[in-house]
């Protein structure tokens, strides 16, 4: 099947022909002849898959160019992968004639203002930021056509779920509700029966999704050498890599003890001011930084293909949450490598997580002159934030960038200073 064989628009097929995607995603060729007719879809698919076309070819097709108010809604959990999800859009506006709005919170009001005032017929944001703007009769959303939910789960986790309902009340009660993501806990079937309209449901994935790609392992670590091994694993490679941490401060504290040790390091966190979570992104998608440290606002959604690697630094609760961290490699059909540091306080999350799964995570073992449980007295401290055996010096801000990159320094990429 090619994009040619759906009912999309001429021009819809020349601009996916320019932007080359030209075989539809088994979500997208599985979703798109419902979505295209109009009917309510729940998506279910891995990973890294393209649901964002999935929904995104959809909304554009149905868009009225002449009419300026705001037809289409696109609701998602974080500011980042809002402003991603817009950009989505954005590849088709110029070429169908409509404009997105982006409306995430931490910035000024002003520029959304504006955007919604030169006229839009998409809105993408967070949902906080569209009540805002609902609150101040800035933003109407009672032309709304079609809504869509990406990662609903997740805004489900974040306390969202009241203000998701506030905001599709503001909608066309007829209209088209589409929703995607690579989990469905039991709870958002209590969302989509009260916002949907006998839904279509497709699954690409069974049980918890994830991509075949991406090769999985762990290592059972005493919980003050994690650091150490940490930085061995990143010695060793020069994957372009996501950190992972359970909390802002442990995020801060190892990202900033990379930082300080040289390493093309930055954090990324929900504290940081929105321009440095901006600029952060923007330099480890451009390549400038090399090992991005975050808490799982970066676990969503985010699409950054240079990604090779994801490491656990602490194993996250919720078997969902796993399911996406490793998500942010092995996107569009490329290989990716996740290694989890397991703590034997963190056990029996790791073992849920496996069993939840079902999957097959390979055991490797540790460096020379590591330690393992045996060694571990430390139950737990790592995730009450108290600090490791290393310390953690204070310095780096948050933006980090290596000042004294060694041997990880990648021949030809700008540093600072
Ligand atoms: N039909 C296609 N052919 C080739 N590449 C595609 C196609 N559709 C999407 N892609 C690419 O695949 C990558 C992943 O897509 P996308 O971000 O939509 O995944 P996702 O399923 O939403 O993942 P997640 O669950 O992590 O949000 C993007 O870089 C996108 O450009
Ligand atoms: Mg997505």
């Amino acid at each position: 099947m090619t994009f040619k064989d759906l009912p999309l628009s001429e021009a819809t097929l020349q601009r996916l022909d320019e932007l080359g995607f030209v075989t539809p995603t088994p979500i997208q060729e599985q979703a798109l002849p419902s979505a295209l007719q109009g009917r309510d879809v729940l998506g279910k698919a891995e990973t890294g898959t393209g649901k964002t076309l999935a929904f995104a070819l959809p909304v554009i097709q149905r868009i009225c160019t002449e009419r300026i108010s705001v037809q289409a809604l696109v609701l998602a959990p974080t500011r980042e992968l809002a402003r991603q999800v817009a950009g989505a859009f954005e590849d088709f506006s110029e070429s169908h004639g409509f404009s997105v709005a982006t409306l995430v919170g931490g910035e000024p009001l002003a520029p959304q203002v504006m955007a919604l005032r030169r006229g839009a017929q998409v809105v993408v944001g967070t949902p906080g930021r569209i009540l805002d703007l609902i609150g101040q009769r800035v933003l109407t959303l009672g032309w709304v056509e079609v809504a869509v939910l990406d990662e609903a789960d997740r805004m489900l986790d974040m306390g969202f779920s009241e203000d998701v309902g506030k905001i599709l009340k503001q909608t066309l009660s007829e209209r088209q509700t589409l929703l995607f993501s690579a989990t469905f806990p039991p709870q958002l079937k209590r969302l989509a029966d009260t916002h949907m309209r006998d839904p279509i449901e497709i699954e690409t994935a069974r049980g918890l999704a994830t991509v075949s790609a991406i090769t999985q392992t762990y290592v059972r670590v005493a919980s003050f050498d994690k650091q150490r091994l940490l930085r061995h694993i990143l010695d060793i490679s020069d994957a372009a890599s996501i950190v992972f941490l359970n909390t802002k401060r442990d995020t801060d504290r190892i990202g900033r003890d990379l930082w300080n040790r040289g390493y093309q390091a930055a954090t990324l966190h929900g504290d940081y001011p929105q321009e440095t979570r901006d600029r952060v992104l923007t330099k480890f998608r451009n390549e400038e930084i090399r090992v991005l440290v975050a808490t799982d606002v970066a676990q969503r959604g985010l699409d950054i293909d240079s990604v090779e690697s994801v490491i656990n630094f602490n194993i996250p609760k919720d078997p969902e949450d796993y399911v996406h961290r490793i998500g942010r490699t092995g996107r569009a059909g490329r290989s990716g490598v996740v290694m989890s540091l397991v703590a034997r306080a963190e056990r029996a999350d790791f073992e849920r997580i496996c069993s939840r799964t079902g999957w097959d995570i390979r055991e490797m073992s540790l460096p020379r002159g590591m330690s393992g449980w045996d060694q571990d007295t430390e139950e737990r401290s790592f995730r009450g934030g108290r600090r490791g055996r290393d310390g953690g010096r204070r310095g780096g801000p948050g933006g980090g960038g290596g000042r004294r990159a060694g041997s990880r320094a990648r021949p030809g990429s700008r540093q600072r200073a």
